[in-house]
């Protein structure tokens, strides 16, 4: 019998590749790169997020789809841009080059802006989910990757490099840059099994998404310090050679791994207090932080 994980991994996959545009008269090359940014790998771990909290509060995964895709098209969106030479300017991504390396600083950033466009169009044109669900999740998608959000994050995150932030403006930096995404596709996950704002149980999910994204960036920070750039399909040691500011480089090696391990502790009891404990978000949560890529 095929196990949870494939079964919604590979149904992932799948509307991926549906959801993304193959041929354009006027603009191959951007809609290559867009295919090369998402279809050339990762986890996939926001739109498994996204499928196992809708299951979790007894959804069919599969009316979750494309809003989990969204997800990823804005995940992928923002590691075209990350690697860019005015922002990280690393070559490498998912064991093969990055983005612009493979066609043009300008595809690549058509290509991250076009992705941005097809997140919401999947979303609004999401063929099994209530117009107020389709709402909820535009809505919180848009505030999850906007200024308040990733794209906050990351403007904090060029704009310090260089300069020693506390640690409550790192974990803000943390919060926002990689958790916020993280966050909305829990609670998107939740309203495609068409669960209200006002759930209580949305909170507790939310406090967990919050835990678990800190956790999710401080686990990147320990492996761009301890992994090579083999296993980690893109170029180790950046975040030093950029002067970053990263957990390890506050609080040592130890002292992050012990702050992922309390943040997934932490986690793991919000999901039990909300009944939510379900075996796929479960080892999710387990391989945010347990991962060594
Ligand atoms: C990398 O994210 C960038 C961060 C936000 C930490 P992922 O580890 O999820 O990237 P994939 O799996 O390579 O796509
Ligand atoms: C990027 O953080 C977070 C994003 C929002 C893309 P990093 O710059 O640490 O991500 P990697 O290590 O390049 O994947
Ligand atoms: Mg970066
Ligand atoms: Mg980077
Ligand atoms: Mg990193």
């Amino acid at each position: 019998m095929i196990d949870p994980f494939t079964r919604v991994n590979d149904a992932i996959a799948d509307t991926l590749d549906t959801l993304l545009p193959q041929h354009s008269d006027i603009a191959q090359p951007m809609v290559d790169a867009m295919r090369h940014a998402v279809l050339g790998g990762g986890k996939r771990m926001r739109p498994l997020m996204a499928c196992a909290a809708c299951e979790a509060f007894n959804g069919s995964f599969k009316s979750a789809l494309p809003a989990a895709c969204s997800l990823e098209f804005i995940h992928a969106y923002s590691l075209i841009h990350d690697d860019l030479p005015a922002m990280d300017d690393d070559e490498l991504r998912h064991g093969q080059a990055a983005t612009h390396i493979a066609f043009g600083e300008a595809n690549a950033i058509l290509a991250g802006d076009s992705l941005h466009s097809l997140a919401f169009q999947s979303i609004a044109e999401a063929p099994a989910l209530s117009h107020a669900a389709k709402l909820h999740c535009i809505s919180l998608l848009s505030t999850a990757a906007g200024w308040p959000g990733m794209a906050g994050g990351q403007c904090l995150d060029i704009a310090a490099e260089g300069e020693e932030l506390s640690l409550a403006r790192l974990e803000a930096l943390h919060s926002a840059k990689t958790g916020a995404l993280i966050e909305a596709s829990l609670v998107i996950g939740a309203y495609c099994a068409e669960v209200a704002p006002d759930n209580p149980r949305l909170a507790l999910l939310r406090t967990f998404g919050q835990r678990i994204g800190l956790a999710f960036q401080i686990v990147d920070d320990i492996l761009d310090e301890t992994e090579s750039s083999a296993t980690l399909g893109k170029p180790a040691g950046s975040d030093q050679a950029l002067h970053k500011n990263t957990f390890p480089k506050l609080m040592g090696l130890e002292g992050a791994r012990q702050r992922a391990e309390s943040l997934l502790a932490e986690s793991l009891a919000l999901l039990k207090e909300a009944n939510l404990g379900t075996e796929l978000l479960t080892s999710l949560a387990e391989r945010s932080v347990k991962r060594r890529h």
